[in-house]
């Protein structure tokens, strides 16, 4: 089925730039988009043209790090650093989905809030409780947003209540991964929370999982230095936190960490060379006080980069906000180490990592391509309006920093996922 829209178009294929294509006519067959026109063409005279005029038309926003549970969470206790704001604020609140209940009543709100904030596509962690977590992921499907999910797995230094032994904790993840083949737009991950609050058996099972079913990866990777100071006790061993999870089985091209602030030369070597994808949550590292990743070296070095949200030490779900937040941290990282070299990341390199950079995820995991509108791309768009006058001649690409400035989710008034409005 062949499905036209009107409006400027604008999205990222490179990220260098913003492409703007303004008054074009998107064809989109089944889902994909195929090509952008100037005119409807002559054989699709007799459709209907669906006008997404006035504004814009951006791809939709994929995150890449998320936590669910943590939804409720959102700005609590962020005076904390990392090891702190865990203990009293998010296994607390992590506990309580014990309870089916409980999570039958939350884990819809967070994939309500995920619709309306344009982030149609995300990756995500439950808790370690595998009847919650098969919730969380009926709820996204219901939702009708793509996503992977994970049971979350802790076989120590968790509070009891969390605490899994190796054994279960393996079990309940094979048995969750092997439940979700059967939904369709949801798909699971493997979720080791961190090396420190897993022991090198679990993580080795779990490796081995990831091989068997051909699953995707994820983990928090050096977030602060005094959980970096405590991987190296616990795990004295490794020669690094990276390679930690290298000697486990658990690093490659399907793999996400995210954070991955404080890198030694040769572990940042190591991530390039597994093809692994560092995930930047910036708003996170400032709340917690953890630190500023060096994105742009990291780019310049060649690393996979994604973006995340990570509620709830992030405090919003809205990746337009991930977007300036990545700008403004790394204008301040050059700030405050002047003799770094730092360069500041721009605004499209940006939203690239939000579109594309998240986008190229899924793709390598044989969703089909998305993150810009290019033949053959999965048609994912948000339909973006501020109402701005007309007599004040702003040009789209204004209206775009704009939004992603000083937006917010009541800008969005239409979000399309594969052709279907949501
Ligand atoms: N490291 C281990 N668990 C977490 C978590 O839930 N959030 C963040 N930001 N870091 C973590
Ligand atoms: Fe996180």
């Amino acid at each position: 089925m062949v499905t036209l829209y009107k409006g400027n178009f604008i999205d990222t294929p490179t990220s260098d730039k913003f492409r703007v294509r303004e008054n074009g006519v998107a064809i989109v067959e089944d889902g994909k988009f195929l090509s952008l026109e100037t005119k409807v063409p002559a054989r699709f005279s007799s459709l209907p043209v669906k006008d997404l005029g006035g504004a814009m038309v951006i791809p939709s926003f994929i995150d890449l790090h998320v936590h669910a549970p943590q939804y409720l969470q959102m700005g609590a206790g962020l005076d904390l650093g990392l090891l702190d704001w865990l203990a009293h604020h998010t296994f607390p609140g992590e506990s309580r989905f014990a309870d089916e209940d409980y999570a039958r009543k939350i884990y819809p709100l967070f994939a309500a809030e995920l619709l309306r904030q344009g982030s149609l596509r995300s990756v995500v962690y439950g808790t370690v409780h595998l009847a919650s977590t098969l919730i969380l992921a009926q709820a996204l499907e219901k939702a009708g947003l793509f996503a992977f999910v994970g049971k979350v797995n802790m076989d120590r230094n968790a509070p009891d209540d969390l605490k899994e032994t190796t054994k279960d904790s393996f079990k309940g993840s094979d048995v969750f991964c092997r439940r979700l083949a059967g939904l369709d737009r949801v798909r699971p991950i493997v979720t080791p929370r961190f090396a420190p609050s897993c022991s090198q058996k679990l993580m080795e099972d779990l490796g081995v999982l990831s091989k068997r079913l051909n699953l995707p990866v994820q983990s928090h990777l050096s977030e602060t230095l005094s959980e970096a100071q405590w991987v190296a006790e616990l795990f004295p061993k490794s020669r690094s936190y990276t390679h930690f999870y290298n000697d486990c089985g658990l690093l490659g091209p399907d793999s996400l960490m995210a954070h991955a602030i404080y890198l030694s030369d040769e572990e940042i070597g190591l991530i390039v060379e597994r093809e692994a994808t560092l995930v930047h949550c910036p708003s996170a590292n400032v709340n917690l006080s953890s630190g500023i990743m060096p994105l742009g070296r990291y780019l310049d070095r060649g690393v996979k980069l994604g973006l995340g949200s990570d509620v709830g030490a992030g405090h919003t779900l809205a990746m337009y906000r991930a977007v300036v937040q990545t700008v403004q941290v790394s204008k301040l990282l050059r700030i405050l180490q002047p003799q770094e070299n730092h360069r500041a990341v721009s605004l499209s390199e940006a939203f690239y990592l939000a579109t594309m950079g998240n986008g190229s995820f899924f793709t390598r995991q044989g969703w089909g391509a998305c993150g810009a509108f290019e033949p053959g791309m999965s048609f994912d768009a948000l339909y973006i309006d501020m109402g701005l006058p007309e007599a004040a001649e702003i040009s789209a690409l204004t209206q775009l920093e704009r939004f992603l400035y000083a937006g917010d989710d009541r800008h969005i008034k239409a979000r399309i996922l594969a052709g279907r409005e949501l």
